[in-house]
């Protein structure tokens, strides 16, 4: 492990996924990366073995104060807590003067982390429009991506920092539109899984094996998000309600009724959302016949 100047560092408080995958990012960048916390030693050594720099320490550890900047990765929940716990630590009004302390939540605002403001600290967050189902899915997809910044501006000057050093685009996002700026993330990442998994789960019933239906499906979304992105929604926009092509939703209503009755509604709302984009009305027996 190289020697690193501790006391002009970054600190990384609770490194799980992502914390990990930025933490080896940020180090691979010649940023210092100096101390690993986490509420039980074992996990920050474990978090210092894949990142490939920084001491361990506990969260209480006094150590921690020599850091300069802290990127607290916790989960959202715990964000609150771990910010009050951290304006206890240190002596003097001032502690915290001179120090950056961001978070990396995309739904909740910088200002969960006021405690520290409070004492001096200058609070921001950087998040990536990302998704991180582990450190090593980190450590390949974060270069690059977008990343929603806010804050006070010594933290933005150090998120901007780092983005570029990611190579990625960082853009403002007003702390209180954060909400809706996450609501859009879920409705295409953590959805998307959810539909192919129910896709799959479709296909399975129709006979196709799972070593046809993963790879099919994924040409399946890559070229779809492909055409979304270079010809626009409406354009992309494929299937039976562009068509105007009632006797197969219809027929696709019934069958899914019997092969998975909760995504009834599912479809209906997503249909109506799709005929709104076509421009296109369902004749009114549609929705009674549905039923
Ligand atoms: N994963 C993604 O796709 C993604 C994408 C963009 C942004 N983010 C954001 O990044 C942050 C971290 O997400 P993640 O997916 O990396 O979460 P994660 O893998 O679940 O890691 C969360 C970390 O927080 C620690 N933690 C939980 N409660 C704590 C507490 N009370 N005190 C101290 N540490 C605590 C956990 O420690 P233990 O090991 O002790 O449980 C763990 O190391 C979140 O704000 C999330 O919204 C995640």
């Amino acid at each position: 492990m190289r020697k690193h100047n501790s006391r002009s560092g970054v600190a990384i408080i609770g490194p799980g996924r992502l914390g990990q995958a930025l933490g080896r990012l940020l180090a691979q960048s010649q940023v210092p990366i100096s101390y690993i916390a986490a509420r039980h030693l074992d996990r920050a050594r474990q978090a210092v073995r894949f990142i490939g720099r920084g001491r361990p320490l506990a969260l209480a550890d006094p150590r921690l104060q020599r850091a300069l900047v802290f990127l607290l990765t916790t989960s959202d929940s715990a964000l609150a807590q771990v910010a009050e716990e951290l304006a206890k630590q240190g002596s003097g009004k001032d502690v915290w003067r001179g120090k950056v302390v961001l978070h990396t939540c995309g739904s909740l605002p910088s200002a969960i982390l006021r405690p520290l403001k409070l004492r001096g600290a200058a609070i921001g967050s950087l998040h990536p429009y990302q998704t991180i189902p582990s450190p090593r899915a980190g450590v390949r997809n974060l270069r690059g991506c977008f990343w929603g910044i806010e804050g006070d501006r010594r933290a933005l000057q150090v998120a901007r920092r780092w983005v570029k050093l990611l190579q990625g685009v960082a853009f403002a996002i007003h702390p209180t539109k954060k909400t809706l700026y996450h609501l859009s993330a879920f409705l295409v990442s953590p959805t998307l899984v959810t539909l192919m998994e129910q896709s799959t789960l479709l296909l399975r019933k129709a006979g196709v094996p799972l070593g046809i239906s993963r790879p099919m499906l994924r040409q399946f979304v890559t070229e779809t998000t492909k055409n979304f992105a270079e010809i626009g929604a409406r354009s992309a926009l494929t299937g039976p309600a562009v068509r105007g092509d009632w006797t197969t939703i219809r027929r696709h209503l019934a069958a899914l009724r019997r092969a998975a009755p909760c995504f009834v509604p599912v479809y209906e709302t997503l249909l109506q959302a799709m005929l709104r984009l076509a421009g296109r009305k369902a004749p009114r027996r549609l929705w009674a016949d549905a039923r």
